[in-house]
């Protein structure tokens, strides 16, 4: 698909039983957060994350947390497993699962988005990420190190992921629009993270891990 990487194979559970599973678990909305892992000036993961969290609405309740919004306190505070409460602790806490919106930055995701995970620790464990990066080729090997992080925080990423090839030339004054059949693998993802997410939030609340 031109301007995307999908990595859904033929293998893939069917979207009809991912959300039918999610559907039949008892409990309240959903609850995702969208984050906008850039913060330069000129950066294009809020324009990405908002079009992400439009897509995520359909699904759930969600909230927005953009790092060029939110002031961290200063590392020279920082503790193994987080450190003093941050302003956008509450949030992540609240949240079910994530979207993580990233750039790829020197084959990595960006140093902000780091900290951001950094400074929280409890608050994202037991949960669900899905990425959807970006950069010339799709910016996936930002998804492949957010996995190995996550795992150490005991969160879940979705199999599927999708990587915007390129995004820069799909962005204009009404936002972003999408290579035919972006939307479509995006909403893959989702139904995934929502099935994790559903199914991680019965279990915490039911069977919580004892670490
Ligand atoms: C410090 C830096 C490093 C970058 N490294 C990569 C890279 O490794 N791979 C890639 O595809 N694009 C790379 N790019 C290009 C970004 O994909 C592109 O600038 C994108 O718009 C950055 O996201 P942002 O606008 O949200 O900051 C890099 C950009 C910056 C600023």
């Amino acid at each position: 698909m031109a301007g995307m990487t999908d990595l859904t194979s033929q293998y893939s559970p069917s979207p009809e039983t991912a959300s039918s599973a999610a559907d039949q678990l008892e409990q309240p909305p959903l609850r995702l957060t969208v984050i906008a892992a850039s913060v330069r000036k000129e950066r294009l993961s809020r324009v990405l994350a908002e079009w992400a969290a439009g897509r995520a609405s359909g699904i759930a309740d969600v909230d927005l947390i953009d790092l060029a919004e939110c002031e961290l306190p200063d590392d020279e505070h920082l503790v193994p497993g987080g450190g003093p409460r941050s302003a956008i602790a509450d949030r992540i806490e609240r949240a079910d699962g994530y979207v993580i919106v990233t750039p790829e930055y020197n084959h990595s995701y960006p140093a902000g988005l780091k900290r951001a995970i950094d400074w929280h620790y409890g608050e994202w464990m037991f949960k669900a990420a899905t990425v959807l990066s970006y950069g010339v080729h799709g910016g996936l090997l930002a998804t492949e190190h957010l996995r190995g992080v996550f795992a150490e925080l005991h969160v879940v990423t979705t199999r599927r992921a999708v990587g915007l090839r390129a995004p820069w030339n799909d962005i204009g004054d009404d936002g972003f629009t999408p290579p035919p059949g972006t939307g479509e693998a995006f909403d893959g993802a989702l139904r995934e993270l929502a099935w994790w997410a559903s199914t991680l939030h019965t279990a915490r609340r039911d069977r919580p891990f004892q670490r």
